[in-house]
């Protein structure tokens, strides 16, 4: 792997996503090879089969080898599942002595004190990222190095996930012959591929209905404040058809992604479609109409489920922007129509952006986290090497010794580089 080469893999519910990309010298993506397979081994976002998942992140980085004339050596990975809880947390450093300018040592250790939260030893900390700094009272300053103050406070959202889960994922990912470089959540993962910063800065829910799950991040002022993983996604929405039509699972899924729609008010109500049944009589005919009506019941319950947990993460009143879905459920259609009319705030689909070549195959929602990924490489990498490109996401990647790589001391220089623009 050349050195300015990138690898993603992202294991999801439904596929395996693994692409290969070069930062360009003007700081974009071309992305120089992909390889997609079915998932295997992975349910609403963890790994419950070793050996099953194992080979399908195999397969998919074989298949990006081969289509991009590379060997993967290290990847950058997404990492889901309804173990992932996160929180926001405030760190402190007083300045001894009379006052003198903030130090990057001073933000250390306030951050110190952010990921100080005395986790059982089943749980560790997957991602610590910086919001906003208060320096002697002043809210929202963003890089206090160099200010004069006496009391340097650090507010993080942090994400911590299942020791037992992320052992797992790595385990995979390094039997397929790959280094795990980092393992960033998925939902911040898509977040990176989609969001406009103006959105961020104005309030915006992302929720990306992949297969087994509903991942949500919530951005305010800029910066993160809330993500989770809801277990329920697009499995589900065919599950239900399955028990409704009583058809096959791989039929219906057919039959979902060619006749599906959650506005039944939108579709004829004469109109008549053929499948597959179960029992004697080998072909029904159902109406169009209701297929809509059994999606648009289980959607009305993911939206209620996305509406409650960002209500209760303090949140409903100062999304201005809305919400953005990505995620292959994103393609439902009707999705946005019955989003808008159900959360009566502005809906859209992200497509993601910022990466060019090949760019035709990745133009789906369902490719957010993979191309997120990316952009999270380019920009950890960047910093690493000295020419970020001073968009720093403000994110540090608290790296607990033994399960992923680097200390702290490293991580968190990493992140200072990231953070300040050269
Ligand atoms: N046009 C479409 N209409 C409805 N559903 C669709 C459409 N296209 C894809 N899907 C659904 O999207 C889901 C797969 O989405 P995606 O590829 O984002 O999942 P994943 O990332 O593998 O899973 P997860 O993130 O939940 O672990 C499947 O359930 C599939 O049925
Ligand atoms: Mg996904």
């Amino acid at each position: 792997m050349k050195d300015n080469v990138l690898a993603a893999i992202d294991v999801g519910s439904s596929k395996i996503c693994t692409l290969v990309a070069e930062a360009t010298p003007d700081d974009d993506l071309r992305v120089l090879g992909i390889g997609i397979t079915p998932a295997d081994g992975v349910k609403k976002g963890m790994v419950d089969n070793i050996q099953g998942a194992t080979a399908a992140i195999n397969e998919s980085i074989e298949r990006a080898e081969r289509s991009s004339g590379t060997k993967i050596v290290s990847a950058y990975v997404s990492i889901s599942g309804n173990h992932a809880t996160s929180l926001n947390n405030r760190g402190t450093s007083t300045i001894p002595g009379k006052q003198r300018p903030i130090t990057e040592e001073d933000v250390e250790r306030a951050l110190e004190g952010a990921r100080d939260l005395s986790l059982p030893t089943n749980r560790e900390v997957l991602h610590s990222i910086a919001r906003f700094f208060v320096v002697d009272g002043q809210e929202q300053v963003t890089d206090p190095v160099g200010m004069y103050g006496g009391r340097l406070d650090m507010d993080t959202h942090i994400v911590t996930g299942s020791v037992t889960a992320i052992q797992n994922l790595t385990q995979c990912v390094e039997g397929a012959g790959v280094q795990v470089e980092m393992l960033v959540f998925s939902p911040l993962a898509a977040a990176e591929a989609v969001l406009e910063d103006e959105e961020k800065e104005q309030g915006v829910i992302l929720a990306d209905i992949g297969g087994g799950t509903t991942e949500i991040a919530v951005f305010v002022e800029g910066s993160v404040f809330h993500t989770t993983i809801i277990p329920v996604g697009g499995y589900h929405l065919t599950h239900d058809l399955v028990a409704g039509l009583r058809g096959p699972f791989s039929h219906v899924e057919e039959l979902k992604l060619e006749y599906g729609s959650c506005m039944p008010s939108r579709i004829d109500a004469e109109e008549i479609v053929e499948m597959e049944a179960f029992g004697g009589q080998r072909t029904k005919e159902v109406s169009r109409r209701r297929i809509a009506e059994i999606l648009q019941a289980r959607i009305e319950e993911i939206l209620e489920m996305i509406y409650i947990d960002v209500k209760r993460a303090g949140f409903d009143d100062m999304v201005a922007a809305g919400l953005v879905f990505t995620g292959g459920t994103a393609e439902l259609p009707g999705l946005i129509e019955l989003s808008e009319m159900v959360l009566r705030m502005p809906v859209r689909t992200g497509m993601p952006i910022g990466v060019q070549g090949l760019s035709d195959s990745l133009n789906s929602p369902a490719y957010a986290t993979s191309v997120g990924l990316l952009h999270w490489a380019a920009a950890e990498e960047g910093a690493v090497n000295g020419n970020g490109n001073g968009n720093g996401h403000g994110k540090l990647n608290l790296k607990m010794p033994g399960v992923n790589l680097g200390g702290f001391a490293g991580a968190a220089g990493k992140w200072i580089r990231t953070l300040i623009p050269k």
